[in-house]
């Protein structure tokens, strides 16, 4: 039987670029898995490529704007290689659809969040038939809900191991789409209505993942807390689920996000609490201090609900960290709006915030009906004050560890040593990891105690990292089962 893969002519070289949240990361970790088993490899070069996709975002302008930089490139290129297919995958390609043929008409393929199975057989199709292909989902207005979840596939293929950015760690995709409708925010349109997968599902495939070697898995979800499915007459929450699996044998860390603050349930608390593997960590975006302001995005609670989340979280978790999103300059957002966001920064000490300057998204409500009256210079000061305001108490707090030793789950070599140009050949390296409250360290180690947890005493800081010293020499074997060697 001839396969339509060996039908297509191509290179076997493949170019992916991937934007966005962790959710686009691991649809592009799917994605090239399924395209491997077709024949293909990654390459680094796009000009040695003669498949290209682009895996988007919608969430602000400006990462449209660098994809269609990026496509106007392309364009030159693939005037000398007709035989190139270029491909608009992700929450862009669900948004603009044939937009995206008109902006750019050199681009062959545009396929939405719903539709990634449907990848290597539309590729094949533009390869062979030199024809446009497009796969996209409903839009939420045009029919009922059902209707609408049903043409928003959850792509959770076999893993492949190969794809993984790192060895012991993976994301694991709990909940697609989002019903929460944040007036200034395209993600309930670019990814569907909210569906959480089987528990059955994700219980095997966190299995299979530990089988595998992985140490640490990041559930994925817009809102992660939100999480509810019935299956066999039970009904399953974000804590019944993660106490499923919680012991499964090689797994050490078990971390979720993105929280929404309605949905932090006590039961979701008490697991944290409770559940050894569970990381003292939540992401859980407060967006602003204002009640007005919250009220605009529609984001159904006031600065006092989160306030008594903010309690029940330290009261039941003591030591647990947590860290915010903020979106500055949103419509109508006065100084006095934005100074209380900055309160409430200063109020919670937030262990990191994500800083966003308000972007007006077509589709949306905000966009609709609200006037995005603060200007640009007016969002970007804002922009910078909080980011100060954030750096200069995450700088404090991180600077109060000093002395303290931490267990550290080792991620590998630390982003300046791989800058630097780490070398694999040499042993000792810079190493990073992560406390169990996600707190960035880097110290210098023997780089196979990647995937182990060491103990590190804190020296130094910055404002985003711990600077330590490991301080219990773990005993290691070589793969090869020959001399222990010293981290
Ligand atoms: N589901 C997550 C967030 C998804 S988008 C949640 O609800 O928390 C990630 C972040 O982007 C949001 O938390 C918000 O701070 C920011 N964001 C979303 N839409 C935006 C817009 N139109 N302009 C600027 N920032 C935006
Ligand atoms: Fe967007 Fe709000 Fe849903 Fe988060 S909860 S994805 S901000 S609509
Ligand atoms: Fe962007 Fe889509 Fe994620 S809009 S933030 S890639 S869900």
């Amino acid at each position: 039987m001839t396969t339509s893969a060996e039908t297509a002519v191509h290179n076997g070289k493949l170019f992916i670029h991937t934007v966005g949240c962790q959710m686009n990361e691991l649809d592009s970790e799917l994605v090239v898995a399924a395209l491997r088993k077709h024949g293909y490899e990654l390459t680094a070069d796009v000009a040695d490529a003669d498949t290209v996709l682009f895996n988007t975002c919608s969430v602000r302008e400006h990462a449209e704007h660098k994809i269609y930089s990026a496509l106007g490139r392309l364009k030159y290129s693939k005037r000398k290689r007709p035989d190139q297919v270029i491909g608009v995958m992700g929450c862009m390609a669900q948004k603009d659809q044939k937009l995206i043929f008109q902006k750019a008409p050199h681009v062959d393929l545009v396929v939405g969040t719903g539709q990634l199975s449907e990848i290597p057989l539309l590729i094949d199709n533009a390869r062979e038939n030199r024809e446009r292909q497009m796969a996209v989902s409903l839009a939420r207005r045009d029919a009922t809900r059902q209707k609408v979840a049903d043409s928003f596939e959850s792509y959770d293929p076999l893993r492949d191991p190969e794809m993984r950015h790192s060895a012991f760690q993976a994301y694991v995709r709990i909940m697609i789409g989002c019903d929460k409708f944040c007036t200034y925010c395209v993600v309930p349109m670019t990814r569907g209505p909210e569906q959480s997968r089987s528990p059955r599902h994700i219980v095997q495939e966190v299995q299979q993942l530990a089988a595998e070697g992985v140490k640490e898995v990041t559930l994925l979800g817009q809102t992660v807390n939100s999480y509810r499915h019935t299956e066999d007459g039970r009904e399953y929450r974000l804590s019944d689920l993660i106490a499923s699996f919680h012991d499964t044998p090689g797994l050490e860390r078990i971390k979720f996000v993105t929280n929404y603050p309605r949905d932090m349930t006590d039961d979701l608390l008490q697991a944290v609490r409770d559940l050894p593997k569970v990381a003292h960590y939540l992401h859980v975006p407060a967006q602003s201090g204002c009640d007005e302001m919250l009220k605009r995005m529609k984001r159904g609670y006031t600065v006092e609900h989160y306030r008594e989340m903010m309690h029940r979280i330290h009261e039941t978790v003591p030591d647990c960290s947590v860290s915010s999103d903020f979106i500055v300059g949103f419509c109508g957002e006065t100084d006095a709006a934005h100074e209380k966001s900055m309160e409430l920064i200063r109020e919670f000490r937030f262990k990191n915030s994500f800083i966003f300057k308000y972007s007006a998204r077509t589709g949306t409500k905000a966009d609709a009906i609200m006037l995005d009256d603060v200007p640009e210079e007016t969002k970007r000061r804002r922009n910078n004050e909080m980011l100060d305001l954030q750096n200069e108490i995450s700088e404090e707090d991180n600077a109060a560890r000093i002395g303290r030793e931490y267990d550290i789950l080792v991620e590998g070599p630390s982003k300046s040593a791989v800058k630097a140009g780490d070398d694999d050949s040499i042993p000792q390296t810079q190493l990073s990891g992560r406390t169990r409250c996600d707190r960035i360290v880097v110290f210098d180690g023997n780089r196979r105690l990647t995937g182990s947890t060491t103990r590190v005493r804190i020296d130094d800081c910055t404002a985003t990292t711990l600077i330590g010293t490991i301080v219990t020499r773990e005993l290691q074997h070589t793969a090869d089962g020959g001399l222990p060697i010293l981290g």
